[in-house]
């Protein structure tokens, strides 16, 4: 029934683990909240625009459990992951940034602009299973200074146990930040359940808000330890003083925005984000278990790569195939949108396809097909 709530799509569209779907009213709402205020309303269109930036972040507080003001806006993750590590207090005898092979590069590639900070980076190799606390026990040593964790694996589907991780972490006074982008919106997060210091996500994804609006979320305690070298005058604890001479950060996530903040971007999220609200992310999970178990008691268990216990999984299916091109070629004939990486194609199936729609797919899988 939440189909009609999303822009349609012709095919069978499994590639919510790059792009959601657009939400029905999303043109209705930009013109609203930013067109039209600018276009006809008080010369003056900031205040109005401003609002779309809380309500983007009180959006993020309901479906987080944390308070609005606790999200500050970002262009996406790799700034914002920039900004904290710039930020970051250095500890004498802990210089090491910890991570896994496995993290999505562009985050990698961010945390390696750390060794010019003085930072070392470790990564945990990818032929470990990250999944095991076990194995963060053992990498979360007294050199660690700060561990990023990626909660759902982009190219494996793994869910990884970030409270248990985080509450190590916290133990050994190690920084914990984590990267949300592929579970905000499908696995239900209560970030005063997991304790992280910083967490990190888009709404690109299963959040159906389009590009552009990133967040990045921390307690006032946690950000009062930290000082970004990223700054600009929405940074500052009073943007209008207007004073070179004097900059105080702002208290808060407040200190990680910046200059003049793009709202766009937020108003396309803040709409998807009220939607995302009304369906509930546990109603999307309940749905995107269904359909991916449909496919896993389809499959051949040797074709899985993404764990078959859907607790372990994030909202993607990853399956090896031995005729991988032939399935392939059945699978783009039958309109099925997917795509294909290191570990296999990944299909992720969102509130809004449909069990007849699976049941294509496993056509396709196993042979048939239109
Ligand atoms: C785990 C993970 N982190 C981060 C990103 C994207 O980062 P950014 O918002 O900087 O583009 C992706 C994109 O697919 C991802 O899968």
């Amino acid at each position: 029934m939440y189909q009609d709530c999303f822009a349609p799509c012709p095919d069978i569209y499994l590639l919510n683990h790059s792009v959601g779907r657009m939400p029905l009213g999303a043109e209705a709402s930009l013109r609203e909240h930013f067109l039209a205020p600018w276009e006809q309303g008080d010369p003056e269109p900031w205040p109005l625009w401003l609002e779309s930036i809380a309500r983007f972040q009180a959006g993020l507080g309901r479906l987080f459990n944390s308070a609005a003001e606790n999200f500050c806006p970002q262009t996406n993750i790799s700034s914002a992951l920039g900004k904290v590590i710039g930020g970051l207090p250095p500890r004498r005898g802990r210089d090491v940034i910890l991570f896994c092979e496995h993290d999505f590069p562009s985050v990698g590639f961010v945390l390696q602009q750390a060794e010019r900070l003085g930072f070392q980076t470790r990564m945990i190799p990818a032929r470990e299973d990250a999944q095991q606390l076990a194995v963060w026990d053992s990498a979360l040593g007294p050199d660690v200074h700060s561990v990023l964790l990626t909660h759902a694996h982009f190219n494996s589907g793994k869910l990884i146990p970030v409270e248990e991780i985080t509450r190590l972490a916290r133990a050994r006074e190690i920084f914990s930040i984590v990267d949300i982008a592929q579970s905000a919106g499908v696995i239900p997060i209560d970030l005063v359940q997991w304790q992280a210091d910083v967490v990190l996500g888009s709404c690109v994804k299963w959040l159906c808000g389009g590009p552009g609006a990133g967040f990045l979320w921390l307690e006032a305690e946690t950000a009062a330890r930290l000082a970004p070298l990223d700054v600009g005058w929405f940074s500052h604890s009073a943007p209008f003083e207007f004073d070179i001479n004097h900059f105080e950060y702002a208290d808060g996530s407040a200190r990680f925005w910046g200059g003049t903040p793009s709202i766009l971007p937020y108003v396309v999220a803040g709409h998807a984000l009220d939607l995302a609200s009304r369906i509930g992310v546990a109603t999307v999970r309940q749905h995107n278990i269904a359909l991916t178990q449909k496919i896993v008691s389809k499959v051949d268990p040797a074709c899985l790569r993404a764990p078959a216990d859907p607790a372990l999984r994030s909202g993607t299916l990853v399956l090896a195939l031995p005729d991988q091109d032939t399935v392939v070629a059945r699978l783009r004939e039958a309109r099925v949108r997917f795509d294909v990486r290191p570990l296999g194609l990944r299909l992720s199936p969102h509130i809004y396809n449909t069990p007849e729609e699976i049941d294509t797919v496993v056509e396709c899988l196993n042979g048939g097909g239109q």
